[in-house]
């Protein structure tokens, strides 16, 4: 690899492994979320994420290129985060937490990356596929606002242990002794 223009092409084509990634781990968070907004939400992406490889798709055809045959390999660590969690026995509410931040780390990482690819598009006057790439950058950022909101709500039913909880109740009881006094 030599050129700008083979490590845009390359960059592309990790987009689109990523996105292919994505849309079996979202149907999969879809599948074991237990929050039926959450399911929504993850049903909704994985449909856009389709959208984004054919956007992908048209960029490859634009330039008159092929997809490589790469590996995103940000993504499937991501991924591969999931599945380590998983073996862990995680109750409902903690897997619907979990899906959140991890949806929260795949936005960010793939706004990252669609922003350097627009940045490179744009140098090279590729404006179709840079308006095509803004496309996937709008859909990831809203979503990625939409998965923050999220994050307020969902939390774990019990944030503390048993004994944590026992020793938090006794000292606000100790100190509200010391409050009356
Ligand atoms: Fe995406």
């Amino acid at each position: 690899m030599r050129t700008g223009h083979e490590l845009f092409v390359h960059g592309l084509s990790d987009m689109m492994d990523a996105e292919r990634q994505l849309v079996e781990a979202l149907e999969e968070n879809a599948n074991d979320s237990s929050r039926a907004e959450l399911k929504k939400a993850f049903e909704q992406h994985r449909k856009e994420t389709e959208g984004q490889i054919e956007r992908l798709q048209q960029c490859f055809e634009l330039l008159g290129e092929e997809a490589e045959d790469t590996e995103c390999h940000g993504i499937r660590g991501l991924i591969a985060e999931k599945k380590a969690f998983s073996e862990e026995d995680p109750s409902d509410d903690l897997i619907d937490v979990f899906n959140v931040g991890a949806a929260i780390k795949a936005e960010s990482y793939e706004i990252c990356e669609y922003e350097s690819l627009i940045d490179m598009a744009r140098e090279m006057k590729h404006t179709k596929v840079a308006q095509l790439l803004g496309q996937n950058l709008k859909e990831e950022k809203a979503t990625l606002k939409k998965m923050e909101g999220f994050s307020d709500r969902v939390k774990p039913n019990e944030m503390m242990t048993e004994e944590q909880r026992q020793k938090a109740v006794a000292s606000a009881k100790t100190s509200g002794r010391k409050r009356a006094a």
